[in-house]
């Protein structure tokens, strides 16, 4: 059994009322802001950048580079934007950890703020999260009555107001630039880049857009000081991270472990596959993330490692789908989610996904047409690189992907449907919902 959990950001989960600030102090929490607050911005921004945060809302790019572009000549305020949306079709680790811990993610924005000058941040959290949101606008006035938020913290003379936002639940609006469009009170659609956000970002001033879970990774960073989040991970990909394990898996939940570990190791810690089960297909990162398969059990779970067998790290929303799974279905499923999304201001987008499903739904059915796998194929290219955001381009990661390794399972679909293939009631799922 491997033992290489880090319970850092979810170390105080299972606390008691672990969500109150009187909890989060008595664990040692707020040290790390008395800390920053002795320290200049650019020395936190040094060593965010030198312990090598990158970004965990996907992308992954460097958080400490990121803050390094507000340009400290513009004279208009600063802002922080926490990217609070998660909504991508596996992904399930920032409402946890706001809800278990919201002041992990509150004095992460103060400390982040200082780096950047920031007078004032905005959490924008998916609407639909009632309990979530009611939970972190407690901590926040908690924060406030503590004199960690407000007007000059703690004697330091930094000021901040923080707002939480709750958008209407648009997968479209955890785009960055949509959610900034959204945040001012206008329809969530991407906007055009350059220039980007760090430039003229929110009301046209310099904005900072991160992750929930890079911004609470921040606090442990000071905490730890030179060398102790570096010391995790791989070569490129440093420190620990929320994997969330999903699917047909013994145990799913958050798994907190170093970057660069294995699915098979994530899945020992997770009891394993159900009883049952025998791994089909994974996704690494969310939907939007090209599927993988058994074969690649001991990729490391890294940036660089799983971009060099054609996927992407993503959100380390990790969904495992055992052999009863049908993938034509589960491909119709996520398409059908991107077509719904899909915000409609380009046409590659717009027209490409709504093709894509109408494809996939007869196929579904069994009355795939002769050429029906060539279209998907062709609908993808017309959309991969040519779509005005990444919602486009991760449409066809699934499609692609599966087509790539189950391309059996497609021509099977020219003629006889799914829910023949793998008849719903041989779900491994459902086996276990009678016996229940
Ligand atoms: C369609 C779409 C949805 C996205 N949804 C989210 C989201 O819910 N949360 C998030 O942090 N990033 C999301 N992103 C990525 C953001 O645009 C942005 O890269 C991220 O918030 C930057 O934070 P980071 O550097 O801390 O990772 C989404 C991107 C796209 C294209
Ligand atoms: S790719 Fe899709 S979501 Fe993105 S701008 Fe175009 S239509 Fe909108």
């Amino acid at each position: 059994m491997t033992d290489t959990l880090t319970p850092v950001l979810s170390a105080n989960w299972n606390q008691e009322r672990s969500w109150t600030l009187k909890a989060y102090e008595a664990g040692g929490g707020y040290q790390a802001l008395r800390t920053a607050l002795t320290m200049e911005p650019d020395a936190l921004i040094s060593l965010v950048k030198d312990e090598g945060l990158r970004g965990r809302g996907g992308a992954g790019f460097p958080t400490g580079m990121k803050w390094s572009f507000i340009p400290q000549d513009n004279p208009k305020p600063k802002y922080l934007v926490v990217n609070a949306d998660e909504a991508e079709p596996g992904t399930c680790k920032d409402i946890p950890l706001m809800m278990a811990s919201p002041h992990t993610l509150v004095e992460g924005i103060i400390i982040s703020c200082r780096a950047i000058r920031a007078e004032k941040a905005f959490v924008y959290i998916r609407g639909e999260v009632l309990h979530v949101i009611r939970r972190l606008r407690a901590a926040v006035r908690e924060a406030y009555e503590a004199g960690h938020l407000g007007q000059n913290i703690h004697g330091s003379g930094q000021n901040l107001d923080l707002v939480i936002h709750a958008g209407a639940g648009a997968y479209i609006c955890g785009e960055e630039t949509a959610l900034l469009d959204s945040l001012e009170g206008r329809r969530g659609q991407p906007r055009l880049r350059p220039p980007f956000p760090a430039v003229e970002g929110l009301y046209a001033s310099p904005t900072v857009v991160n992750n929930v879970e890079s911004i609470a990774s921040v606090p442990s960073i000071i905490s730890g000081g030179t060398g102790w989040f570096s010391s995790m991970g791989t070569d490129k990909s440093k420190g620990y991270t929320l994997f969330s394990l999903s699917g047909h898996v013994a145990k799913p939940g958050q798994y907190e472990a170093p970057l660069g570990i294995t699915l098979r190791e994530l899945l020992e810690l997770g009891g394993g596959m159900r009883e049952g089960s025998e791994l089909k297909f994974w996704t690494p990162g969310g939907s939007s993330t090209p599927l993988l398969t058994a074969e690649h059990l001991d990729v490391p779970l890294d940036y660089e490692s799983v971009g060099a067998v054609g996927s992407m790290l993503g959100t380390k929303a990790i969904q495992v789908f055992d052999q009863t799974t049908s993938v034509v279905r589960a491909v119709l499923r996520w398409t059908e989610f991107y077509k719904h999304e899909s915000c409609g201001k380009c046409t590659p987008c717009r027209e490409g996904t709504w093709w894509m499903t109408q494809t996939l739904t007869r196929m579904n059915a069994g009355q795939g047409q002769e050429g029906d796998i060539e279209l998907l194929l062709d609908l993808c290219d017309n959309l991969l690189g040519r779509s005005f955001c990444a919602l486009g381009d991760g449409a066809t990661s699934p499609v692609m992907s599966a087509i790539k390794y189950f391309r059996d399972e497609f021509e099977a679909c020219l003629t006889t449907p799914t829910a023949e293939l793998f008849p719903p009631s041989k779900s491994t799922l459902f086996a276990k919902e009678v016996a229940r």
